[in-house]
């Protein structure tokens, strides 16, 4: 909507590499920094081909100094690569290099862009440095309070965003694992929320059981700063927020076991009503969803899947199930079924909820049937919720 408004005005898109670079005075880099797949650190570590890349071109095409921004979220550190990078393979140009890591979050990013709670600015504490931040310093404050932008040194900007991460997951991760309690000794998780978000200290945000977190970050940010303490030697730093992983995988894994313990381990002929595919609602992202593993569990132990969400694309989901599932299936499997509306009360015997899509809530089914709330929002009677 934003750029509609503003395409031709101060937003130009371009794919002229070496001119854009040419004309610059300031470059943000914001290109992906995905978890490895091989090599040192494969499965943990950020995959940095994509910087070291946008790093050579801007080597490549500058004929000036630039202040050169880190936008994606990168391992501590990265900004001395970057500057190698950049020195090997330039002359006589100056590039000062700065963190100005992302806060937004997916559904409510402009929101989140015009009130943001800081913005965050990392920089040398050299005399160009510190010119370069109070550039960068002077365009947030056009819409900023001055009292939100916070400038470091570049480390600690650096590791303030993976690290923002990593407290808001581990807090989603502590009240799931509470939830496993709760309901072993009648305890209900969203009370104890609110009687610990009460506290001021603590606050109310981020407490909110469920089937597990997903998104594109929340992992993966976490797996690179396990990476990271590993790299020190500070094993002990790295169990520790290695477990907010840990118990992440085991909500989803004990969420299925409840399908699978209501049929008694046999799911064959059994039909199962997937009410949303996306890591929360208000996106129509599905990456690292509860979804994928929970749907994986349940076709392996022999149950069918009709799989429903309102934003999700269809292709979206096939690519979920035939290339991030473990096992090999083909979409044509006659035991998975896609589909774009709601799915019938009828055709199935038990239902999941994946996401908190405000129209699962008022679902209403027969009374045999169950419906397993992974989000705690049905207003059904017949149900399990998590941590209760
Ligand atoms: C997250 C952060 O919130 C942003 O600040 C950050 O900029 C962004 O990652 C990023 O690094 O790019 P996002 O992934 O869009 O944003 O999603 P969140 O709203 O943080 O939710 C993450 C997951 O946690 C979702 O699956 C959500 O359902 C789950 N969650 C969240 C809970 O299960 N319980 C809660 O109480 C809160």
């Amino acid at each position: 909507m934003l750029l509609k408004k503003l395409e031709g005005e101060i937003f130009f898109f371009s794919d002229d590499i070496a001119g854009n670079i040419e004309k610059a005075e300031m470059i943000f880099m914001a290109v992906n920094t995905p978890t490895k797949t091989e090599g040192e650190g494969a499965g943990m570590a950020a995959d940095l081909s994509y910087v070291e890349a946008c790093a050579k071109d801007i080597a490549k095409y500058s004929k000036s100094n630039k202040i050169v921004i880190e936008k994606s979220t990168l391992p501590v550190r990265t900004a001395e690569k970057i500057k190698e990078i950049l020195e090997e393979n330039s002359t006589d140009i100056h590039f000062e290099i700065l963190s100005n890591p992302e806060f937004l979050a997916e559904g409510t990013a402009i929101e989140d862009l015009f009130k943001s709670d800081r913005v965050l600015i990392g920089g040398d504490d050299t005399l160009s440095g510190q010119k370069a931040i109070k550039s960068l310093v002077n365009i947030y404050a056009n819409w900023i309070p001055i009292q939100k932008i916070l400038t470091t040194n570049i480390w600690s900007s650096e590791l303030a965003k993976l690290a923002s991460n990593a407290f808001l997951a581990q807090r989603v991760s502590s009240i799931n694992s509470l939830s496993a309690l709760c309901e072993k000794t009648g305890a209900n998780v969203d009370e104890l929320s609110k009687a610990i978000g009460m506290d001021h200290r603590i606050g109310s945000k981020f407490l909110k059981a469920s089937v597990g977190f997903g998104g594109s970050c929340f992992q993966k940010d976490i797996l690179n700063l396990v990476y990271l303490c590993q790299f020190y030697g500070l094993n002990e730093v790295a169990d520790y927020w290695h477990q907010v992983v840990k118990i992440n995988d085991y909500q989803k894994k004990r969420f299925a076991q409840k399908v699978i313990d209501h049929f008694d381990g046999n799911l064959a002929g059994k039909r199962i009503g997937f009410l949303g595919w996306a890591f929360k609602s208000n996106t129509n992202d599905s990456r690292e969803s509860a979804a994928i593993k929970v749907s994986e569990i349940l076709y392996r132990h022999g149950a069918s899947l009709s799989i429903y969400d309102p934003k999700v694309q269809y292709k979206t989901i096939v690519n979920d199930i035939e290339n991030l599932w473990e096992i090999k299936v083909s979409i044509k499997d006659k035991r998975i079924n896609i589909v774009d509306k709601l799915i019938s009360t009828s055709q199935c015997d038990v239902f999941v909820i994946l996401t908190e899509w405000k129209e699962f809530e008022q679902i209403e089914i027969a009374s045999t049937k169950v419906i397993f709330d992974g989000r705690n929002i049905s207003q059904n009677q017949n149900k399990f919720s998590i941590g209760k």
